[in-house]
């Protein structure tokens, strides 16, 4: 397989610093970011609020709707463009998120979204892509393929303090157990299960400050 030297994979569990990560890659590289997590939420959205209860309504809806990712450099979040309405805070939520956990098992609703994801790349311009299997099944091509990981408490430590600065109040045992709880789910389904590729750059972030974390990501791009 041909390498592709301007798509970097970063997959790992959630709360582990990929977002961020992601988009001061971004930022830098002047690429894109394509949160493939966004898309999972989406299907959760769908379930929950839109009320698309089986898979069969759900895939036909994605496969019948435009669905676009776009990169919202002000907010550093990106943002899903369906249908001309655009959903972003909306599926920022533990909800949404659990529920997409859940029918990220299914093989129809992984493959309906495939093909969105790879348009996410644009060859000019480059992509960062955040999610649990980017190096594994979405860009093999990948020429550097980034693993994050950090244990279950740091996660959640990390996370609690991100919610109380916004304000939020925060009960760490439920957050440790929500995360524990998304681990499991993510790292054990049948199909595309959340591993490093062979090939990937394992980094444990749990000692390591967010600049430490790119400047060993961009000393392996700079190798390329
Ligand atoms: O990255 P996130 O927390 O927004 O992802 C939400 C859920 O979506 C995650 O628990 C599992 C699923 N997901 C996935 O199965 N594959 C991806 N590439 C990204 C997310």
């Amino acid at each position: 397989m041909k390498l592709v030297k301007n798509i970097i994979t970063i997959d790992g569990p959630s709360g582990v610093g990929k977002g961020t990560l992601a988009f001061s890659l971004a930022e830098r590289l002047g690429w894109n970011v394509l949160d493939s997590g966004l898309l999972y939420r989406l299907v959760g959205y769908l379930n929950c609020k839109e009320a698309l209860e089986t898979t069969q309504e759900i895939v036909q809806f994605l496969n019948e709707s435009k669905i676009r990712l776009i990169t919202n450099f002000n907010e550093g979040i990106c943002e899903i463009e369906i249908n001309d309405r655009v959903l972003g805070k909306e599926l920022r939520n533990e909800n949404i998120a659990s529920k997409a956990a859940e029918l990220a098992k299914e093989a129809e609703i992984r493959n309906a979204i495939i093909k969105i994801q790879r348009d996410a790349y644009d060859s000019e311009q480059g992509l960062i892509a955040d999610g649990r299997d980017m190096g594994t099944i979405i860009f093999p091509e990948a020429a550097l393929k980034i693993f994050l990981q950090a244990s279950p408490e740091v996660r959640a430590e990390r996370r609690a303090n991100q919610l109380k600065e916004k304000g939020m109040s925060v009960i760490m045992h439920d957050l440790l157990e929500q995360i524990q709880l998304r681990d499991e789910e993510d790292s054990n389904r049948k199909i595309s299960p959340l591993k490093p590729a062979d090939d990937s750059l394992v980094i444990d972030t749990s000692n390591l400050s967010i600049n430490e974390v790119e400047e060993k990501v961009m000393e392996n791009f700079k190798k390329l």
